[in-house]
Parts: structure tokens; C-alpha cells; sequence
């Protein structure tokens, strides 16, 4: 109510004498006290597609990439152990051959469509899956997947939470190819001949082709674990399959859509649509949750950090600088000290980015971006944003704290900390286009030099 009686020229006179003072304080403290920045390789959280990512198998139908451990790249994720990013992509009219491994899974596809197939004792379900689609596969379960499409490349990403190991899975594939063995020939002879009650060449001959091979016939061996199929054969596969509905988010087994929620943030700078634990059961099962983010050119997601979550950040297109920043400590005779750290990358396609819990994070699109994100140990997470007028926990802190934890007077800090007017995805460049029509004297600026 005062500010109202206050004239408008000279509140705009305080405010830029304010914004000038403080913007000066932040510049000549960044270079007085440099922070240390890590980049490129020296980046522990930072994974770089074309060198982090091993192949597991690849032919010319596609190709199945697993991420270095977590836990190997640095002591900062030990606890991301026993977690893995496994990377599949195949071409159209292709089949990934039936397998189960000894993981729970989390399928997410970025790209394409598919139909997964999940095999049990009692029956089998096939769903239709397009992009932002996710689905559980529960360790052991035989699971198969087509690509239906005629153009379209399928491209998607599996968390892998391995059971017997931390850290190593394995995938059994049932049949035997070029590139692997079926698991049943690792049995004897007799257990097969009485399990099947069948001769053993009749036995090699149908499952395992071991004859057939010379003979070039229908029984030879495939060549790889992704094979092509016939067009008669997809749409035998895909009559059966079901599209997901819309009440399949809170399904215990359906696969659940992540652009078909409202998005939990959403402006004209980018929109993040996010399922948690507490809506879907299958995430509930893993303590993941998961995030779908699209930023346009030139926005920004403020700085925030997530309470408890570990994130995992893949990028599936477009590319970003992120900053993120953390403690590291300092040896100094006797003493401990902790050093404020940034951790920057310049993000592309398939790269792989790691948010530990607490540490604030900024992404900064420098073309169109969409990314995925698992977040590990997910339940009563919360993310807390530093900066923006939603959901700013430092604007929850009152002003007598304030003005005692900053060098700026109380009014100063609070006015500092409100004038962002937009929340969670803001323009990456307003402060240079403010400087630049500054410097281009308009005649805001004109008056307000005369006050001083
Ligand atoms: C975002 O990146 C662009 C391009 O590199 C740069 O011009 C801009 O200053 C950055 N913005 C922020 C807020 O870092």
C-alpha cells in the first residue's frame, strides 16, 4: 500500500539503482571468488553417448547398448549401484527375439512405436506402445518386441534394476542365433530328451538348428537377436495387441502414456509432464519416478534440486548446457573444507546426465529439447525451486532471516528475489536483451541515467 503513494519515477529510479548494485555485487564476487568448474571428461555426472555406452549386440536391424556402471564413475553415485541404462533401437518390421534377464525393467519409448509382449504361465499380453509410453517388465518375464512401423526407427530406453547382482544383469534368450545361444542347450541330453520326451536330433534339429545349418532350410539359425519379420507376421502379432486406455495410469500392468497427463508445469518455455510413485503402481514398485520435458530454444529451467531423487537424464533430442552444482572437498592441512563446484556439459542427443539428490541443477536449451528422466528413490520427493514466483523455497524464507543471510538490505533481497515473474522455465536471454537495448539507450533508460 505505501509503494503506491511512492512516484512511479523514482520507484523505477530505486529499482534500477537496486538491480545495477546488485547485479555488479554477484559479478564482482563470481570473480573474486572463483568457483571451480569441471567439464568434459572431468564431469563424473556427465555421460557422453559416443563414449559411455558399451554394445551389447548390434547387426543391421539395430543395435542393444548398455551405460557404464554409475558406481565405477564415480564415488559421488555409489548409490545408483544397482541401477542401468540399457539403450535398444531397431529398424521398422523388426523383432527382438523372446528373452527374460534376471532385472525388473523400465521401458520407455522415445521414438517409434512397438508392440511388447509379455509372456507368463497363465497367458500373455501385447500392447501397443507409442512415444511416452512406459511399462514394467518384471525380472524373468519372456518379453518380445516389434517393430510394426514401415518408416519409423524404434528408439527406447530401459532402467534395469538388477536382482541377483547389483549392478550386472543378464538377458537368456530362449532361441539360438549366431550371436547366442539358447539357454536350453546349456541342459544335458537326457534332461532335454525326457523333459520334452523326444529323440535329442529331433530335439537339435527343431530348437536348436544345429542340423538344419548346412542345409540352409527353414530350420537354419538366425543370425542375431534383432531379425526381420514379414509383413503377414506383424499384423498377426499387432491384431491381438492392446492400445493403451486412458485409465491404464494407475493400472498394475497396462503401459501408461507420459505426454497424456496434464503437464505439471507448462509455459510458452517448455512444459514437464511427471508420473509419480503415488500414481502408478508400477513406478511404486521401483520408487522411480518419471519425467518427460520439452524446452523450446532459448528457455531455460531454473535453478531447483529434488529433495531425495537421484535423477537420471537422458536426452532423446536437441541439445542443452546444463550447469549443476555441488560440493567438493578440499583437502587443507588438518582442515576439511567443502568448495562450491560446477558441474557443466554441453548436452546432445542419447547423452546421459546424472542429478544427485540436493544438488541444484539449471538446463539451459540451445535448440528444441525433449529429454527423459528416471528418478531413483522417488517417494515423497519434492523439487524446490531456487528462483521463479511458483514454488520458491527461498521466498519462503522470512525477511528478518533474509536480510541477516544476504549482504543486500532486507527490502533489497526480497524485491531481488521476486521480480522473476515466471516460474520453473524462463527466457535464457532476457538479461542480455535487457542489456543490449540498455546500451541502445532507449528512453526508459535515458531518464532514469539523469537520476544519478
Ligand atoms: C543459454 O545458452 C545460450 C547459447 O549458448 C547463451 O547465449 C545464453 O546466454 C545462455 N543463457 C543462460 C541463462 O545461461
Amino acid at each position: 500500500m505505501m509503494r503506491a503513494r511512492i512516484p512511479l519515477l523514482l520507484l523505477l529510479g530505486i529499482l534500477f539503482l537496486a538491480s545495477l548494485s546488485v547485479s555488479f555485487g554477484i559479478r564482482e564476487q563470481h570473480e573474486s571468488q572463483d568457483v571451480s568448474v569441471s567439464r568434459g571428461k572431468n564431469n563424473p555426472f556427465y555421460f557422453n553417448s559416443d563414449r559411455w555406452f558399451r554394445t551389447l549386440f548390434r547387426n543391421q536391424f539395430g543395435h542393444l547398448r548398455v551405460l557404464q556402471r554409475f558406481d565405477q564413475r564415480s564415488n559421488q553415485l555409489q548409490n545408483l549401484e544397482n541401477y542401468r541404462v540399457v539403450e535398444f533401437e531397431s529398424k521398422p518390421n523388426t523383432l527382438l527375439l523372446p528373452h527374460h534377464a534376471d532385472a525388473d525393467f523400465l521401458l520407455v519409448v522415445l521414438n517409434g512405436r512397438a508392440v511388447l509382449t509379455l509372456v507368463n504361465p497363465d497367458g500373455r499380453d501385447s500392447y501397443i506402445l507409442e512415444q511416452g509410453h512406459a511399462q514394467k517388465i518384471p525380472a524373468g518375464t519372456i518379453f518380445f518386441l516389434v517393430n510394426p512401423d514401415d518408416n519409423e526407427n524404434l528408439r527406447i530406453i530401459k532402467l534395469a534394476v538388477p536382482v541377483n547382482n547389483p549392478h550386472r544383469f543378464q538377458d537368456f534368450f530362449l532361441s539360438s542365433t549366431e550371436a547366442q545361444q539358447s539357454y536350453l542347450q546349456g541342459f544335458s541330453k537326457n534332461i532335454l530328451e525326457a523333459s520334452f520326451d523326444s529323440d535329442i536330433k529331433e530335439i537339435n534339429r527343431v530348437l536348436f538348428g544345429e542340423e538344419g545349418q548346412q542345409q540352409k532350410g527353414e530350420e537354419s539359425q538366425q543370425e542375431g537377436v534383432i531379425v526381420e519379420l514379414k509383413r503377414e507376421q506383424i499384423r498377426e502379432l499387432t491384431k491381438h495387441a492392446k492400445s493403451s486406455s486412458k485409465k491404464s495410469l494407475s493400472s498394475e500392468d497396462e503401459p501408461f502414456n507420459l505426454r497424456n497427463q496434464k503437464p505439471v508445469y507448462s509455459n510458452r518455455f517448455g512444459r514437464l509432464h511427471e508420473i509419480t510413485p503415488e500414481k502408478n503402481p508400477q513406478l511404486r514398485d521401483l520408487d522411480v519416478f518419471l519425467s518427460y520435458v520439452d524446452i523450446k530454444e532459448g528457455g531455460l529451467l531454473i535453478p531447483s534440486y529434488n529433495s531425495k531423487a537421484t535423477v537420471i537424464l537422458v536426452v532423446n533430442e536437441g541439445e542443452a548446457n546444463i550447469e549443476l552444482v555441488g560440493l567438493k572437498q578440499q583437502q587443507q592441512q588438518q582442515q576439511q573444507s567443502w568448495e562450491v563446484q560446477r558441474y557443466s556439459a554441453e548436452l546432445s542427443e542419447d547423452d546421459v546426465f546424472v542429478i544427485p539428490a540436493a544438488y541444484p541443477v539449471a538446463i539451459n536449451a540451445t535448440s528444441n529439447l525433449n529429454f527423459l528422466a528416471f528418478g531413483i528413490n522417488a517417494k515423497n520427493n519434492q523439487r524446490n525451486f531456487l528462483a521463479g514466483e511458483k514454488d520458491n523455497v527461498i521466498s519462503e524464507i522470512p525477511n528478518q532471516v533474509l536480510e541477516v543471510a544476504f549482504p543486500g538490505s532486507g527490502e533489497k533481497v526480497v524485491k531481488l528475489i521476486n521480480k522473476q515473474s515466471l516460474s520453473y522455465f524462463v527466457d535464457a536471454q532476457s538479461q542480455q536483451k535487457e542489456k543490449q537495448s540498455k546500451g541502445r539507450k532507449d528512453p526508459l533508460s535515458s531518464i532514469l541515467d539523469t537520476l544519478h
